[in-house]
């Protein structure tokens, strides 16, 4: 059924989710402070309709139906007759909360108002709230047309109507939905921290180089992408910025340490492919480096990171942030890996996996490597995921 959906912040995220909601039909309202953007977020939906066209999976007549269900406004009070209000501004706790609460302001009381954040709590968010129980967190990947997950995330406000709604409204666009706690890092963003964080820790032991490592995570552990091209891709500020965030919100659990050689080539503008350099140079004609083919070193390298992201995996479902089924849907719709975590750790078997931990428990003495009680547990038990 059509709906009134509001989307606010015409930035990256939120002009592909209100060209999500129009594609389903919706009429959307997109509102964006800065008058400029709305205009570049325009632009950004025509052209990326224009290229369904070209492959023939939309026609000339629905590129512009889908163009007319979005209005571009300037002004919240544009937003006023939404039924569900997508937030997707700048991720700062403050400006949220004032838009959120002059929103409320403006709306329905049966309105529901999500958000987009990656890092904040919702729980926060709603308190700025009067009627807090419409509250939501509705986490889309990047690029928001393409990438098929989303995380629903309610927060201890949140009404059982309101997580259904937005479920099944969610469902209906086509999006696999994963429903996990309001925890830092949600689902995706807190088990895919090892990629990254074990990677560089490797680097900085010197046990290899980035194009290595990158190497071992390709062809041994079938990831589209290695850790240091990963990180290039994405930013270098941002992907820090997610680690420092996850970091200081799990209290400085040494699991999630930031790396200083990431931070290095943050403030020294190095931020990847966005800038010409990060830990790979992009400029033309650069050389990309050779990774060092040696089998025993790549199978090491890939086995060390493999087990880490699975002991988060696994501390995910022991800390009940999601369902297990809902945990390695959230890592292979939503990040692309080539299994789910659980699954793999079945695979390889939850003893060896345990032994293994163990032996770098051992090694470093350091509590980032300690096998979650959990897989104690079931390793003691006999039991596996699935
Ligand atoms: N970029 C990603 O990969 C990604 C992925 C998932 C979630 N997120 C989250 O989505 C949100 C938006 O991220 P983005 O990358 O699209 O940002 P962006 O910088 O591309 O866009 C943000 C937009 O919000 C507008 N804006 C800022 N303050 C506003 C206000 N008070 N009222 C109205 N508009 C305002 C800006 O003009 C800008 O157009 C953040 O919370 C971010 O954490 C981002």
């Amino acid at each position: 059924m059509s709906k009134i959906i509001g989307v606010i912040g015409a930035g990256t995220m939120g002009s592909g989710i209100a060209q999500v909601a129009a594609q389903c039909g919706h009429s959307v309202y997109l509102m964006d402070a800065n008058v400029e953007q709305l205009e570049r977020a325009k632009n950004g939906v025509s052209t990326s309709l224009e290229k369904l066209v070209e492959k023939g999976k939309i026609t000339v007549e629905q590129k512009s139906s889908i163009e007319s269900n979005i209005h571009y406004v300037g002004q919240l009070e544009g937003l006023s007759t939404c039924q569900l209000i997508i937030e997707a501004i700048v991720e700062k706790m403050e400006v949220k909360h004032s838009v959120f609460f002059s929103l409320e302001k403006i709306v329905s009381d049966d309105c529901i108002l999500a958000s987009n954040t990656s890092s904040l709590s919702i729980a926060s968010l709603g308190s700025s709230l009067t009627k807090a129980d419409r509250v939501i967190g509705i986490h889309f990947f990047n690029p928001a047309t393409i990438m098929p997950l989303v995380e629903i995330i309610p927060a201890v406000q949140t009404s059982e109507a309101t997580i259904n709604e937005a479920v099944s409204l969610i469902q209906s666009w086509g999006k696999t939905v994963v429903l996990c706690k309001d925890t830092p890092g949600f689902i995706v963003n807190r088990v895919a921290r090892p990629f990254y964080g074990e990677a560089l820790r490797i680097y900085e032991e010197g046990l290899a180089d980035f194009a290595t490592i990158d190497w071992a995570m390709t062809h041994f552990g079938g990831f589209k992408m290695g850790p240091f091209a990963l990180m290039d891709y994405i930013g270098n500020d941002v992907n820090y910025a997610v680690t420092e965030s996850v970091f200081s919100a799990f209290y400085f659990d040494s699991r999630f340490k930031p790396s200083f050689t990431q931070k290095r080539l943050k403030e020294a503008g190095f931020f990847g492919r966005k800038s010409g350099r990060g830990f790979y140079d992009y400029s033309s004609g650069a050389l990309s480096p050779e990774p060092t083919l040696n089998n025993d070193l790549g199978l090491k390298i890939f086995h060390r990171i493999l087990l880490m992201l699975i002991n988060e995996a696994i501390d995910a479902v022991f800390m009940q942030v999601a369902s297990k089924e809902d945990i390695d849907l959230a890592m292979t719709k939503g990040v692309n890996y080539p299994k789910g975590l659980l699954a793999w750790a079945d695979e390889i078997g939850l003893e060896n996996i345990l032994n293994q931990l163990q032996v770098l428990f051992d090694e470093y003495g350091e509590d980032r490597y300690r096998p979650n009680p959990l897989l104690r547990q079931m390793v003691k038990r006999k039991q596996t995921f699935f």
